[in-house]
């Protein structure tokens, strides 16, 4: 196995400033301490509501992150342009229902490959890096790979839930090995913790994992450099 890159997620941290409509804590703050911590990558959503992450923080970190910046976003023409201006290093297109609590599962790119390829096809041109967050469906691996994206993000969320652990991890497995066929690079995120990793470790080419909820949370407990820390450790140890 090959190092898998740690994304730290830190919209969290924005949902708490929001609690009090306040400046603190800021998420550009807390990007700065997930770096030093052995962050590999820092994961902003911002979301067309903007009720965590604002365009504020994102051009911030967009000046301040000294590893990668990866925004996740819905295929919009609002969220393109913003993209395109702010020039993330990867851009993750993610669905996104107005009021959910969160991302609930990966973009259907099956039934709307012609829209999401035009999409990526700009993305790409601003050399941002693109990535689709899918389902561990082979359909939806196979259409990923038809809108030229170069990543696929396996949404393990579905696994993380499920009571069967082992059918779920093999979904995961299957829909990582078509991915590698088709040249796509492989990462995973969505509901990942310190327990439930381990075996999605496992998962063929994977590269990259991100997650917040989990690692803000247990911030809460230990502070969010040891938080990143022993989560980068899971990950060298597997690795
Ligand atoms: N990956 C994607 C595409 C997501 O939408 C999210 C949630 O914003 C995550 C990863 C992180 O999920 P979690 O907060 O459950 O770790």
């Amino acid at each position: 196995m090959g190092y898998i890159r740690l994304g730290v997620n830190v919209d969290h941290v924005a949902t708490l400033r929001e609690a009090r409509k306040t400046v603190v804590p800021d998420p550009v703050h807390a990007a700065f301490v997930a770096e030093l911590a052995g962050a590999d990558g820092i994961t902003v959503h911002l979301r067309m509501d903007r009720r965590h992450i604002k365009e504020r923080d994102l051009r911030l970190l967009k000046e301040t992150v000294k590893t990668r910046l990866n925004l996740e976003m819905a295929a919009t023409d609002e969220m393109l342009a913003i993209a395109l201006e702010v020039k993330p290093h990867q851009v993750t297109l993610v669905p996104e229902r107005p009021g959910e609590v969160t991302t609930e599962g990966g973009l259907d790119v099956a039934s709307n490959v012609d829209e999401v390829a035009k999409v990526v096809e700009k993305l790409k041109s601003a050399g941002i890096e693109v990535s689709i967050f899918v389902d561990p469906d082979t359909s939806q691996v196979r259409a990923a790979g038809e809108t030229g994206a170069e990543a696929i993000e396996i949404h393990t969320g579905i696994y993380a839930a499920a009571e069967d652990k082992e059918t779920e991890l093999e979904r995961i497995f299957e829909a990582a090995r078509v991915a590698k066929n088709l040249g796509l690079r492989v990462h995973a995120g969505h509901d990942l913790n310190y327990k439930n990793i381990y075996p999605v470790l496992k998962t063929p080419g994977l590269e990259e994992v991100n997650i917040g909820h989990a690692i803000i949370a247990r911030a809460i407990f230990v502070g969010l450099e040891r938080a990143v820390r022993e989560m980068r450790e899971i990950l060298n140890a597997c690795s």
